[in-house]
C-alpha cells in the first residue's frame, strides 16, 4: 500500500509508533523511525531490517522545535522526500506525575508539560513536514489523538485537553493545506495494550474492558492498520477526519 514511499513516525520506540513503523516498512515504505530514546527507535528498526525493510533511526525530543526540524530534514536526506508522516510521541499523566489528579488539583508544571508533548510537539512536527510536502507536492500525515480526544476520562484533564486540541489541529490543517495536496487526518485510538497503559491495566483493567464494547484492550498493530491506510492513496479523498479505533469505548 505504500511502496516506494517514505514514512516518518515519532515515537517509534515503543507501543503503537513501533507497530506502526513495523507496517509502514511490512506494505514498502522507508522508513525514519524518531523517539526521544535514540536506542529504542535503533531496536525498531533492527526489527524493520531483520524482515528486509529499509529504516533509519532518529533522536528527537518532540518539545525542541529545532530538533524537529532536524528530524524532517534527516528523512528527507535518507529517502529523498517525505510521503507519509504519523505524529504520534505522547505522554500519559502518569509519565508528569498528575495520573488519576483532579482537574483543581493539577500542578501547572504537569498540565503545561502535558500540553507541550501532546499538543505543540505535534504541531512543531505538522509545520516542518507541511514545509516539505507542499515543496514536494503533497503528502499524508496521521496524527496520534485519542478517545480522550473525544470524551471526557476522569483524573486526566491535561491529557484530555491536548488530545481534544489534537482533533482541532487536525481539522483546521486539514482545511489550511488541502490545496497543497497534503492530507491531514487523525487516529483516536481506545485503551491499547503498550507501556503507557500497563498501570491503568493493572490498576482497573477489568472497568476499562467492561467499558469496552469488544470486552478487551486493543493491541498496537490494530492501530497501525489504520494509519496505514489514511497514509495510503486508498484514502485519497479523506482528511480533516478523526478515526475512532477504540473497541467501541465511545459508541457505548
Ligand atoms: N496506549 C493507549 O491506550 C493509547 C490510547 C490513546 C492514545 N494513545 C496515544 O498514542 C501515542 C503512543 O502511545 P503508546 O501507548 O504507544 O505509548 P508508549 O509510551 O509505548 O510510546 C510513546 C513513545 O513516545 C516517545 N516520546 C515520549 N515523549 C517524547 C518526546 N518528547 N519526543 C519524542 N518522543 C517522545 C517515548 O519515548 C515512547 O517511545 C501517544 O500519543 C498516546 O497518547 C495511546
Amino acid at each position: 500500500m505504500l511502496d516506494g514511499k517514505s514514512a516518518l513516525v515519532t515515537g517509534a520506540g515503543s507501543g503503537i509508533g513501533r507497530a506502526t513503523a513495523l507496517a509502514f516498512a511490512r506494505e514498502g515504505a522507508w522508513v525514519a523511525a524518531a523517539d526521544l530514546t535514540l536506542e529504542a527507535a535503533q531496536r525498531t528498526v533492527a526489527a524493520i531490517e531483520a524482515k528486509g525493510g529499509q529504516a533509519v533511526a532518529i533522536a528527537v525530543d518532540v518539545t525542541d522545535d529545532a530538533a524537529v526540524q532536524a528530524m524532517v530534514a534527516a528523512a528527507v536526506s535518507a529517502f529523498g522526500g517525505l510521503d507519509c508522516a504519523f505524529n504520534n510521541a505522547g505522554i500519559a499523566p502518569h509519565q508528569v506525575n498528575a495520573g488519576g489528579v483532579l482537574m483543581a488539583d493539577m500542578p501547572e508544571a504537569a498540565w503545561l508539560r502535558l500540553l507541550e508533548v501532546n499538543l505543540t510537539g505535534v504541531w512543531r512536527c505538522l509545520r516542518h513536514e507541511v514545509a516539505q510536502m507542499r515543496q514536494q507536492g503533497g503528502g499524508a500525515i496521521v496524527n496520534t489523538a485519542s478517545v480522550a480526544g473525544l470524551v471526557g476520562l476522569p483524573g486526566a484533564a491535561g491529557y484530555v485537553a491536548g488530545k481534544h486540541g489534537v482533533v482541532g489541529l487536525t481539522k483546521a490543517a486539514a482545511v489550511d493545506h488541502a490545496k497543497e495536496n497534503i492530507r491531514i487526518n487523525a487516529v483516536c485510538p481506545g485503551y491499547i495494550e503498550t507501556p503507557m497503559t500497563e498501570e491503568s491495566k493493572r490498576r482497573r483493567g477489568d472497568a476499562i474492558t467492561a467499558r469496552t464494547a469488544l470486552g478487551r484492550f486493543g493491541v498496537p498493530e490494530e492501530i497501525a492498520e489504520a494509519v496505514v491506510w489514511l497514509c495510503s492513496d486508498r484514502a485519497s479523498f479523506v482528511t480533516g477526519s478523526n478515526w475512532t479505533v477504540d473497541g467501541g469505548y465511545s459508541a457505548l
